[in-house]
């Protein structure tokens, strides 16, 4: 069953965060939609500019449709990654998403209220829920100064003054991370500080984590020992994901970790299998790694086992 997105922040607020997955192609919704079943957990599906383009957008809702159809008993949001102006517009105007996220982050902070709040009035006239973003996401490496982490962070007093003035939903808030498979050097990790100091502001309103993949140490390993050449790739911590979900993080991005299993997975089967040029072999182990990757993802965020109480409040 397709819902807002505000149904499941509401449910999820301070006690776990919804894992909010990127898809492509039919072998990742498949194994997202049985990974979410078989965990018990409801979801957010998102969809990002490129993902639209890859083959068709209209390729991509039936997809889900159809999906929708197999899984009666899910319990998911289609959301819009990372739009700007026109695709939000797009998505709005096509009655089939839940939210939209309109990334105006890379403008000036008055820029950005207007281009979100622009967003926001289309949004809402159709009871679409929008996703803002404010500070520049990145890591912020050991050596920086205080001021310089800063600059890269979100400013709590700016975000509340965003939200009051935008109008938008949810905000997604520079905390440290980093989109990709490099997101630390060292030992960094999330500004706790940041995520505790927004949430007080704004109490009860949900903040997003983008750059949420874990890169996983064996997804890694595996790549690479049957020739990729990921060096270095290091990811946030699980620990740390439990952990933001409690403190008003409700939505948690995660594209890289799916397209590690993808690349590890293909990797090994055309490896161990060099006689085979069928695409079904690898295809199936891919939905198969890929839901048990999404199940144990979602016991992290803590939205494993969420699906039957979230039902009893649609
Ligand atoms: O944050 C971006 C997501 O990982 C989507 O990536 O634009 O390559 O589909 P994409
Ligand atoms: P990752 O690159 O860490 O998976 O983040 C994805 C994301 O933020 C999508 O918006
Ligand atoms: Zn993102």
């Amino acid at each position: 069953m397709i819902v807002s997105t505000k149904q499941l922040f509401k449910h999820a607020y301070g006690k776990y965060a919804v894992g909010a997955y990127n898809i492509n192609n039919l072998e990742q919704t498949m194994g997202l939609f049985q990974g979410c079943m078989d965990s018990k957990a409801p979801f957010i599906i998102q969809l990002s500019k490129g993902a639209r383009q890859y083959t068709h957008k209209k390729m991509l809702e039936a997809m889900l449709k159809t999906a929708n159809e197999i899984f009666p008993d899910a319990i998911f949001a289609v959301h819009l990654d990372h739009g700007d102006e026109a695709t939000c517009m797009d998505c709005i105007g096509s009655g089939f998403y839940s939210s939209v996220m309109i990334d105006a982050s890379g403008e000036t902070f008055e820029k950005n209220i207007e281009i979100t709040k622009r967003v926001a009035d289309a949004a809402h006239a159709k009871g679409i829920a929008v996703e803002a973003e404010l500070g520049k996401l990145g890591g912020v490496e050991e050596h920086v100064s205080v001021s310089e982490a800063d600059a890269k962070l979100t400013d709590p007093a700016q975000a509340a003054e965003f939200v009051k003035r935008s109008g938008c939903d949810s905000l997604a808030c520079a905390i440290g991370t980093s989109h990709g498979a490099f997101k630390f050097t060292g030992k960094q990790g999330l500004h706790f500080d940041v995520i505790k100091d927004i949430a007080k502001l704004m109490p009860g309103f949900p903040l997003v984590m983008h750059g949420s993949s874990s890169v996983p140490e064996d997804e890694v390993r595996r790549v690479n020992f049957f020739g990729g050449k990921l060096k270095d790739a290091k990811g946030v911590s699980e620990k740390d994901i439990t952990k933001a979900g409690t403190m008003g993080v409700t939505k948690v991005n995660i594209d890289t970790d799916g397209r590690l299993v993808w690349c590890r997975v293909h990797r090994e089967q055309f490896a161990l299998y060099p006689e085979n040029f069928d695409l079904r072999p690898p295809g199936k182990v891919f939905m198969a790694e890929y839901a048990c990757y999404i199940a144990g993802k979602n016991k992290v965020l803590g939205s494993a086992g969420k699906l039957e109480e979230v039902r009893k409040v649609l």
